[in-house]
């Protein structure tokens, strides 16, 4: 196994396990690999955010899960990365397009597509699942 010192690779499965927990030991097992896992793939499974506070043709900007979720028809929720393709700023503003205030890159609510640069990529997809007002996030969008 590769290791560092500073990711606790070093210390067994088992170990881990009886000493922190198996989600955080999938935490740092998957780090162990050699990058740091996305924000939102430790939530993968878990309610990120209510339906309620995802208006109708806008959406919502989720900070702690580095989540947009938008709603660009009734009932149709989709799910993106906050982070702008441009340089990594968490996008701000959410209504009939999402918007990177960091230097004016818009997105598509429908499908993250850039609109309007300097971004010239989209915002990462993810699969969600609502059940009743929660929204649940499952996993990234194979590209
Ligand atoms: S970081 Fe978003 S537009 Fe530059």
């Amino acid at each position: 196994m590769a290791g560092n010192s500073t990711c606790g690779c070093q210390m067994s499965r088992r170990g881990l396990l009886g000493t922190a927990g198996a989600a955080a030991a999938v935490t740092v097992v998957s780090a162990c690999g050699g990058e740091e896992p996305k924000p939102q793939e430790v939530r993968y499974g878990q309610v990120v955010g209510q339906t309620t506070d995802v208006p109708e043709g806008a959406g919502a900007v989720f900070n702690e899960s580095k989540l947009v979720v938008t709603q660009p028809e009734r009932d149709d929720y989709r799910a993106f990365g906050a982070a702008c393709t441009h340089g990594g700023c968490t996008v701000q503003e959410v209504d009939e397009v999402i918007r990177c205030l960091c230097h004016g890159s818009e997105f598509d609510i429908s499908t993250g597509e850039p609109l309007r640069g300097p971004a010239q990529e989209p915002l990462e997809a993810f699969n969600i699942t609502v059940e009743g007002t929660d929204i649940i996030l499952d996993s990234a969008v194979e590209s």
